[in-house]
């Protein structure tokens, strides 16, 4: 008697087990589907700073973040590809199997950011650290004399040490400063709605502060 319940609660963690992955990658087609469409990107006239903003998203979230500080600040907006990591399960088992990695196979590899005053790198937090397509990003090229802002989307934690060691690679890579934003969503069940997301964005992360406060920010 008493191993039939063993054999049924082992039975019951792993069917829940399985269908957690399932659930997850349902969510996140629902979530690319909704915020595709949202705030498209208008290339400008360039008339102040010169900024590029280059990302990362897989379900859309930092997509949206991105597409939103590229039409704040009149800048270059580039997307990073990682196939390996598409929507779907393989690609979630992908993501969370390389997470913490810091080399991806992403397209672009490389850009030229000569003609850029600021870069904005943007990531999802993967296993509380951001992403490898940004971190791989980061290993290919240079920021030399650059304010350097990483932002991440995330639903509930990050882990500062990742974000330090993201720090030390960009400095080692030329930046003269850098800055983290990031905007937590929330769990899966009861996530901020992308209007609220983009509310707190611009509430929170002072982009479009005057030049000489942001770099009396710098952290
Ligand atoms: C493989 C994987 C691991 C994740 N790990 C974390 C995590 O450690 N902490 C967290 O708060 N969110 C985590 N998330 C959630 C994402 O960071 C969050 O949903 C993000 O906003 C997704 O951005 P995107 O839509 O641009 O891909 C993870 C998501 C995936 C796919």
């Amino acid at each position: 008697m008493a191993l039939k319940w063993v054999v049924g609660a082992v039975g019951m963690a792993a069917l829940l087990a399985a269908l957690v992955p399932v659930a997850v990658t349902w969510i996140e087609h629902q979530q690319a589907k909704d915020l595709a469409g949202r705030e498209p990107y208008a290339a400008r006239a360039h008339t102040g700073r010169r900024v590029a903003v280059v990302y990362f998203s897989r379900s859309g979230n930092t997509g949206l973040a991105a597409r939103h500080i590229a039409n704040t600040l009149d800048a270059d907006l580039f997307e990073l590809k990682a196939p390996d990591y598409r929507l779907g399960l393989a690609g979630w088992s992908h993501a969370m199997r390389d997470a913490r990695g810091t080399e991806a196979d992403i397209s672009p590899r490389t850009i030229d950011l000569s003609g850029y005053d600021e870069v904005y790198l943007g990531s999802p937090i993967w296993l509380y650290a951001p992403a490898p397509p940004i971190r791989a990003f980061v290993e290919h090229n240079r920021f030399d004399g650059k304010r350097v802002v990483l932002f991440n989307t995330y639903n509930s934690e990050f882990k500062p040490g990742f974000i330090a060691a993201f720090k030390v690679r960009v400095v080692e890579r030329g930046a003269r400063s850098f800055e983290h934003k990031a905007v937590r969503r929330g769990r899966m069940t009861a996530q901020l709605p992308p209007e609220a997301m983009l509310r707190e964005i611009d509430e929170a992360w002072s982009l479009v502060e005057p030049a000489v406060a942001r770099e009396a920010n710098v952290e």
